[in-house]
C-alpha cells in the first residue's frame, strides 16, 4: 500500500513538479501576436503561400532536406504469413542508397491484416526503440547500427538492446490497427540517426555529406529531426511498390521528438494524406511565442541536433522566428490532421498544441473544409474537430489505445467518405 501511495505521489509530483525557469502559469504564457498567415484564396495558398512557409521552416526550424540522395533500393528480406497467430503478415523491408553506400540503410518492419479483401490503408511511424521494442513478437531482429554510447545525461539513450524487446508494444495498438483493417509500417530512428549530439557521426547526415563525419553544421542544413522525416518518405516510397499496400491512403504518426518528425515529414510529403501528432510539444505542434513548459531556449540548449543551426538564434527570442507551429500545422492542409496532448504533459503545452490547430483552421476554410472547431480549449477525453482533430486526453506523456482509437476513427470517416 505505502509503496503504491509513494508512486501515485512520485507521478504526481514528476507532472507537476516546476522546474527551475519553467513557466506553468496560463496568465504569464503570452505568445497572442502570432505571425500572419497572409490568407488571400486556396489556389494562392497552394502555389505561392504554403511553398514559401515551407521554405521558412527549411532556413529557420528543420533545416533543408537534400534532393537527389540517389533512387532508394528495396528488398523484402523475410515474409511471415502467420504472424501474431495468424492475425498478420509480418514482412522486413530493407531500404538502402546504392549511390551513398556509406549509409547503412534501415529496415522497415511492416503489418498487413490477413482478412484484407484488397490494397489496405498504412499508419506509417518511426520508433524510439527499434522494431523488436515495438511487437511482443520474440522474433524480431535487433537493429546493431546505433554504436556510440550518448554522452549527454539528459539524453535518454535509446540504442536497440535485448533488454527492451516489446517495451514499447502498448503505444502501437498493433492488434487494433490491424482488426480494424490497416497495416502498420515502423522503422527505428536511430537507423537513420542515432539521437544524441555525436550520432549524428554514424548517421544519413553524414553518409549523405561531402566531407562525412567532418561536416561543420550550417545555418539552413538538415538537423536530425529533417533526418527521421527523410526517412517516413522512404518508407512513403516503398509502400507505394507494395501491391497489399493503397499506397493513396498512408498516414504518418509520431510522438514526442517523433511527432515533431511527423509533423515535417507530413509537410514536404503530399503522399501522406493523414499527419498525427501525438503530444510532440515545442518544435511541434506547440506554438512556440508561448513560454509555458519547455520553450524554444530550452530545447535547443538540450538538443540543438534536432533543429537546424539556424533555430539556436530563437532561443529566448522566439517572437524573432517568421514561423509559429499554426503554420506548420497549416502546411498539411487541406488534409487531414489530428494533434493529441496529455493532461500531465504540461511540459508540452497543450493548450498551445491546441491553439495552433485553431489558428490553422483559417487555412481549411479556404478549402471550404472545417479545422478545429472549438474556439476553447475542449474538455479532457473530448475529441473534437473536423479536418483539424484535437483531444487532450487523462495521462501522462505516451501513446494509448485512447489515442489511437481516435486516429483510427479519424482515418476511418476521412477515408471513406
Ligand atoms: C524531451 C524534450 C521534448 C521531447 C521529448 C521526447 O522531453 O524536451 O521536446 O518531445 O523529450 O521526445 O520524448
Amino acid at each position: 500500500m505505502r509503496t503504491l501511495a509513494f508512486l501515485a505521489l512520485a507521478t504526481a509530483l514528476s507532472a507537476q513538479t516546476p522546474r527551475p525557469g519553467v513557466n506553468y502559469d496560463e496568465a504569464k504564457a503570452g505568445g497572442d501576436s502570432l505571425p500572419d498567415l497572409k490568407l488571400t484564396t486556396a489556389d494562392e495558398w497552394t502555389k505561392t503561400r504554403r511553398p514559401e512557409i515551407l521554405k521558412l521552416f527549411e532556413d529557420h526550424v528543420f533545416g533543408k532536406t537534400p534532393a537527389n540522395l540517389g533512387t532508394p533500393k528495396f528488398e523484402v528480406t523475410a515474409t511471415k504469413k502467420d504472424a501474431l497467430g495468424g492475425l498478420a503478415t509480418r514482412k522486413f523491408i530493407h531500404i538502402s542508397l546504392p549511390d551513398r553506400p556509406a549509409w547503412q540503410g534501415m529496415d522497415v518492419m511492416l503489418y498487413l491484416p490477413n482478412d484484407a479483401k484488397g490494397p489496405v490503408p498504412c499508419f506509417c511511424g518511426l520508433s524510439f526503440g527499434g522494431n523488436h521494442a515495438v511487437s511482443k513478437e520474440t522474433d524480431i531482429p535487433l537493429s546493431t547500427r546505433w554504436m556510440r554510447e550518448s554522452k549527454e545525461k539528459h539524453i535518454v539513450d535509446h540504442k536497440a538492446t535485448e533488454a527492451t524487446r516489446g517495451t514499447e508494444s502498448s503505444r502501437w495498438a498493433l492488434e487494433m490497427i490491424l482488426k480494424r483493417g490497416f497495416a502498420l509500417a515502423t522503422a527505428y530512428y536511430g537507423d537513420i540517426e542515432p539521437d544524441h549530439a555525436d550520432g549524428w557521426k554514424d548517421s544519413l547526415r553524414a553518409a549523405v555529406s561531402k566531407d562525412g563525419a567532418d561536416t561543420v553544421w550550417k545555418d539552413g542544413e538538415w538537423g536530425a529531426i529533417g533526418a527521421w522525416a527523410w526517412g517516413l518518405s522512404r518508407i512513403a516510397d516503398y509502400l507505394q511498390t507494395d501491391a497489399q499496400v493503397d499506397g493513396k491512403h498512408l498516414a504518418v504518426i509520431g510522438h514526442s521528438r517523433l511527432g515533431k518528425t511527423s509533423l515535417w515529414a507530413g509537410a514536404q510529403d503530399e503522399r501522406f494524406g493523414f499527419v498525427i501528432s501525438n503530444n510532440s510539444g515545442e518544435g511541434g505542434a506547440a506554438l512556440m511565442r508561448r513560454d509555458f513548459g519547455e520553450t524554444t531556449a530550452i530545447i535547443t540548449k538540450a538538443f540543438p541536433h534536432w533543429f537546424t543551426k539556424t533555430y539556436t538564434r530563437y532561443a529566448g527570442n522566439a517572437a524573432a522566428c517568421p514561423v509559429d507551429a499554426h503554420m506548420l500545422i497549416a502546411l498539411a492542409a487541406p488534409r487531414p490532421i489530428y494533434i493529441a496532448s496529455a493532461v500531465d504533459d504540461q511540459w508540452a503545452d497543450p493548450k498551445g498544441e491546441f491553439l495552433s490547430g485553431k489558428f490553422a483552421s483559417p487555412v481549411y476554410a479556404l478549402f471550404g473544409k472545417k479545422g478545429v472547431v472549438a474556439q476553447e480549449h475542449p474538455a479532457i477525453d473530448q475529441p473534437v474537430g473536423d479536418f483539424i482533430g484535437y483531444h487532450i486526453r487523462t495521462g501522462k506523456h505516451d501513446v494509448t489505445d485512447f489515442d489511437w482509437t481516435q486516429y483510427l476513427d479519424f482515418a476511418s470517416r476521412h477515408w471513406t467518405r
